[in-house]
């Protein structure tokens, strides 16, 4: 192997730049050359890339997003242009590490079938992709909500303000399961049907009575939006609500150290798991180890969980 590529894509998560370095790092050790394209698939596609070492990455490891630039690439869900690009990389490339969520696992899939040596890194702040217990920049995302909502309930505690915070996640509940507990919210709505206005006066009076200064519901904006939660409480019971949405905040900031450091683990693996002949295979989290899994199963598994 003399040369491989590396291109972060999707929402951006702290932790990718750690993972670009574990892979610079290992590859140097190696003698193999490593580019980042620029803007993901979008760079893949137009051949914007620069050279990388452990000298140029190392002084990003330590700050969020990722400095190779990100996207979503509309253009790369063409097949022909998958085609195209699968043979310039065939040709110019040994193998190609793929840092992103579940749909950028759609486009290493792709690549891998197309002859291109892929491993995928399983990087979002949702942590929603399967078979994994660990995304890269979870634990990042959820110091980010406890320390933002610490800040807010001092005030909400001086004013007794009952407040619905939006967290985001997509689909999925991990975020706000994680930071309401972590900030022991008087309620957490992760999934629709844990909502219900009854359950929800309930916990504001038991709240009240317990003398607390101020009451926090925490919810998925997968489940509902902050907004509709202060529509129906307001509607249907005498307490007003003061929504919020956390928005980008929680995807910034500098990585935790765990997630530097399971971003190492992840960029390491990519390129010995490269460096072996493998393809078509993701990274994840099994017991508390760093694992490979197939994408095509990854993908199966994910096919059936949403049908059922
Ligand atoms: O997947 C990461 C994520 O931050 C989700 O939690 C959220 O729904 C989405 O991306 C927001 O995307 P954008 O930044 O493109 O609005």
């Amino acid at each position: 192997m003399k040369k491989i590529g590396v291109l972060t894509s999707g929402g951006d998560a702290p932790g990718m730049n750690a993972a670009i370095y574990g892979l610079v790092e290992e590859a140097e050790t190696q003698g193999v050359e490593v580019v980042g394209f620029i803007d993901g698939y979008e760079g893949l596609i137009d051949g914007k890339a620069k050279a990388l070492t452990p000298a140029n990455v190392k002084p990003h490891i330590g700050i969020g997003g990722t400095f190779l630039g990100t996207a979503r690439s509309e253009r790369f869900k063409d097949s022909a242009v998958q085609q195209q690009v699968a043979e310039r990389i065939n040709e110019e490339l040994d193998g190609l590490v793929v840092i992103g969520g579940d749909g950028s696992y759609q486009g290493a899939l792709k690549l891998s079938e197309l002859g291109v040596h892929t491993i995928a890194i399983p990087a979002t702040i949702d942590n929603d992709i399967s078979r994994t217990e660990l995304t890269l920049g979870f634990k990042t995302a959820v110091r980010n909500v406890v320390e933002t909502v610490d800040i807010m309930m001092q005030s909400a505690a001086s004013h007794h303000h009952i407040y619905g915070i939006e967290v985001m996640g997509r689909r999925a509940g991990d975020l706000a399961e994680w930071t309401g507990k972590a900030l022991a919210a008087d309620g957490i709505i992760s999934k629709t049907e844990d909502f219900s206005v009854s359950q929800v006066r309930e916990a504001i009076e038991m709240s009240f009575a317990a003398g607390k200064s101020y009451q926090l519901f925490i919810i998925a904006e997968g489940a509902m939006s902050a907004a509709e939660f202060k529509r129906h409480i307001e509607n249907e019971t005498v307490y007003g609500i003061h929504d919020f949405v956390l928005g980008h905040i929680q995807r910034g900031g500098n990585p935790v150290a765990e997630d530097r450091m399971l971003g190492f683990d992840f960029g390491k693996e990519a390129f010995n798991r490269l460096s072996a002949g493998d393809t078509g295979l993701c990274l994840a989290v099994e017991a508390g180890e760093v694992v490979a899994q197939s994408i095509e199963d990854h993908r199966a598994f994910e096919d059936r969980r949403h049908l059922s």
